[in-house]
């Protein structure tokens, strides 16, 4: 059933920060190369205004970005349809910002967590509504809005796995020691012939991940609907983020479903097609 349309996460203004940053070029450097003056470029980092199409376009060619798709990024031009899985459940991590999602075969008996995040009483009643058989407790990354309810959602299922990469667990504390080793493509067992291949896709951060359940991929921040998240990550940068996204996720099948840490869900062959900071 379709529900209502999940705004995109990022801006115009969040995607021209994140692409200087990441290429460290500096307002006036763009402003320069682009043939724009310098004020305009630090207002549409504060969303204050937005460029026209060929502004954008200039912007674009000087970041690396795609002048195509950040031109319908600045002027709003583009939106993935809503996108619904009867075998996936979404629920907002309130008070934070962050989408959690549990995913389940067999209707239910075997469920995983995606992002033990927010106000504990909200997961675990969204768990426990679904007599939900939790066996997987997956955190795609380090920061609070992913896994600060870890230790509630443990306690609650203590036969469930913890399942994230050992450069960003020290962020579960004690738990950290009890998350399964993995790396870039297990497969994780979940049910009769189904796997979750868990996937490392550094950038945002190092330990960052990506869970991949049959046609469907769990991106965390490193991939968002038209954006990328940013790049925090201590070793790993904003070349890692984009190389993770290229190598990893847009190698899956065209059709793969990616829900994301934040914003809506959109599709490997709507990344391809519309997040400006890809080009064909
Ligand atoms: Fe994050």
């Amino acid at each position: 059933m379709a529900g209502k349309p999940i705004p995109l996460e990022d801006t115009f203004g969040d995607i021209l920060r994140k692409a200087m940053r990441g290429t460290h070029a500096g307002a006036a450097h763009v402003a320069s190369a682009a043939g724009i003056d310098a004020s305009a470029i630090a207002s549409w980092i504060k969303d204050d205004g937005v460029p026209d199409e060929d502004q954008a376009r200039a912007v674009a060619r000087v970041l690396h970005l795609d002048p195509g798709k950040l031109a319908d990024a600045a002027l709003a031009r583009w939106h993935p349809p809503v996108i619904a899985l009867p075998d996936v459940r979404h629920h907002p991590q309130r008070p934070h910002p962050s989408n959690g999602y549990v995913f389940f075969i067999e209707g239910g008996r075997r469920a995983a967590l995606v992002d033990p995040a927010g106000v504990p009483g909200n997961l675990l009643r969204v768990l426990r509504d679904g007599d939900f058989g939790l066996e997987y407790i997956l955190v795609t990354h380090k920061h609070a809005d992913h896994c600060d309810a870890t230790a509630d959602v443990a306690s609650a299922f203590p036969a469930a796995k913890i399942v994230m990469h050992e450069l960003d667990a020290h962020a579960i504390g004690s738990l950290a020691s009890k998350a399964l080793p993995v790396k870039d493509g297990d497969d994780l067992p979940f049910g009769d012939g189904v796997h979750i291949r868990m996937l490392h896709t550094p950038g945002h951060t190092d330990g960052s991940s990506s869970f991949v359940f049959r046609s469907t991929v769990f991106t965390g921040d490193t991939l968002f609907a038209a954006s990328v998240g940013g790049a925090f990550g201590d070793a790993s940068t904003y070349g890692d983020i984009l190389n993770s996204v290229r190598s990893k996720i847009f190698s899956l099948p065209e059709d793969t479903v990616v829900m994301p840490g934040h914003g809506p869900p959109t599709t490997v062959a709507l990344e391809k097609a519309h997040n400006p900071f890809f080009s064909d």
